[in-house]
């Protein structure tokens, strides 16, 4: 009798013990999609593996997040569109297809809005910056931080070297009547496309050229389609990390303080994708320059041209686009 009831209490001990174990290991998790449409290795997928890393870290692993990299759960439309829906958790955009769901970030699509990086800095890390990132709420998504994705300059198939080289040339802009606007003013043709489909556009002639910065350039090996590069840095386009709305109340579901954990695991994140964009801007220049294409810096004359062509693009907005078009000036 006493072996039977010895039995039974350690029987009773193991179950308990089993049961707490378990209930330790169900603790609640969310698996987190992250989508970005460039590849591994580039400076915001690498501050996304970061920013994941972080996230799980000080959750306890309560958070993970996988990231999909080179475009994997669509093109940069289409993820937004599912952000807002909750299938996609979180990605990062670049403004200039932003710009098409959030009226306000059209202003950062400006050419020759900002004087340098600097000036760009000093308005996305004060007070402008937060509004604008609180701007993105009406969709549905949540602006977390933002990204540096540096100047962006035009290329070319056939050669390039000033205002009037563009005349009748067809340039392919991103998803963005703004920036196809802004095409039109110097005397060449928009065609609005995907990132992803803009190699084999240019390889096949359907466009002579395209816009973007120095890492884009080189890691799309658009500089081997297109090689006349001409640094006329007519924007500085930052990007943005989101989190989708519906992801955010499971996170805070989970735990209240995860949602300011969310936004600091966000800003550091940020601080680390600078640091790597600017390495990387040096390095992707040095490749492009030795592979033999042709760089043009135009003179102070002819970016003028450039800068006086594209001024028709700062009227018409509402007067409180008009106001923050000015205290962007002035920060
Ligand atoms: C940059 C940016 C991408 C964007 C691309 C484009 O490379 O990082 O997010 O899609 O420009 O021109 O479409």
């Amino acid at each position: 009798m006493k072996r039977l009831l010895a039995g039974l209490l350690c029987a009773a001990l193991l179950f308990c013990l089993c049961a707490c174990g378990h209930e330790a290991v169900s603790a609640p998790t969310l698996l987190l999609r992250y989508a970005d449409n460039q590849p591994k290795g580039y400076p915001t997928t690498e501050a996304a593996e970061y920013f994941a890393r972080l996230l799980e870290e000080r959750t306890g692993g309560r958070i993970r997040i996988r990231i999909y990299a080179d475009a994997e759960l669509g093109d940069e439309i289409s993820v937004f569109r599912q952000l807002q829906f909750g299938g996609i958790d979180f990605t990062r955009v670049s403004v200039g297809t932003l710009a098409g769901f959030v009226p306000e970030m059209v202003i950062l699509q400006l050419p020759y809005l900002f004087e340098d990086a600097e000036h760009m800095w000093r308005v996305l890390d004060g007070e402008i910056g937060e509004e604008l990132l609180g701007t993105v709420a009406d969709t549905g998504v949540t602006g977390l931080s933002w990204f540096d994705a540096g100047a962006r300059n035009i290329y070319t198939r056939v050669p390039v070297r000033s205002l009037d080289d563009l005349e009748g040339l067809t340039i392919r802009v991103q998803e963005s009547d703004f920036m196809s606007r802004m095409i039109r003013l110097w005397g060449a043709s928009p065609v609005q496309m995907p990132y992803g489909e803009v190699y084999s556009a240019l390889q096949t002639g359907r466009i002579d050229g395209a816009e973007n910065n120095w890492p884009s350039y080189e890691t799309t090996g658009h500089y081997e389609a297109a090689p006349y590069y001409l640094l006329d840095a007519h924007s500085r386009l930052p990007e943005l990390q989101l989190v989708s709305r519906i992801t955010l109340d499971k996170i805070r579901a989970l735990d209240p303080d995860y949602e300011e954990l969310l936004y600091s695991c966000a800003r550091e994140a940020a601080l680390y994708e600078r640091a790597l964009w600017q390495e990387r801007e040096r390095s992707s220049e040095a490749l492009v320059r030795a592979s033999g294409c042709i760089v043009t810096e135009p003179d102070e004359k002819e970016l003028d041209r450039f800068r006086s062509a594209v001024q028709p693009l700062y009227g018409g907005f509402s007067d409180p686009l008009q106001q923050l078009i000015e205290r962007i000036r002035q920060c």
